[in-house]
């Protein structure tokens, strides 16, 4: 599912990560997820984004095991060949971990709508 954001509304998460169903998209969700249960951690608000819903849906499942259902994290379908769809998840996130890959094909879009956005991409 698509979200949308309006324009001038402040960022719904403290990060999200783009390219989470990939090899290194998935190991930070599963560090992200250690933080965002724990209580003094100041992450408290988390999405994954990436261009298949089901393979973010299984990377969760993944990345959460062994709590099963695992935890309720936004998911956001974003492309980098589509610059709407990464200007739409900028205006969601504070920080954007970027896991797309190989960066030379996919980085620098995102950058661009990183750029474009003011918010922190890592
Ligand atoms: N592998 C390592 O050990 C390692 C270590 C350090 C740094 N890195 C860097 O991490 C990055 C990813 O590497 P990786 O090995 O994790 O690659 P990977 O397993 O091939 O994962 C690539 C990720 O990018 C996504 N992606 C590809 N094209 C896309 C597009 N057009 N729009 C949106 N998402 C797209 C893939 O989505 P789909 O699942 O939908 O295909 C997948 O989530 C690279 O820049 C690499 O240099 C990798």
């Amino acid at each position: 599912m698509q979200t949308t954001q309006p324009q001038n509304s402040p960022p719904l998460y403290d990060i999200v990560i783009l390219g989470a169903s990939g090899f290194t998209g998935k190991y930070v969700v599963k560090e992200a997820l250690k933080f965002l249960k724990t209580p003094s951690s100041p992450l408290k608000t988390l999405a994954i984004a990436g261009r298949s819903r089901e393979k973010l849906l299984k990377t969760l499942e993944w990345a959460a095991h062994p709590s099963s259902p695992p935890p309720h994290i936004s998911i956001i379908t974003a492309d980098t060949t589509d610059p709407p769809s990464l200007e739409s998840l900028c205006r969601q996130a504070k920080v954007l971990l970027n896991c797309v890959g190989p960066f030379r094909i996919h980085g620098e879009p995102v950058v661009a709508a990183c750029a474009n956005s003011g918010i922190l991409e890592c």
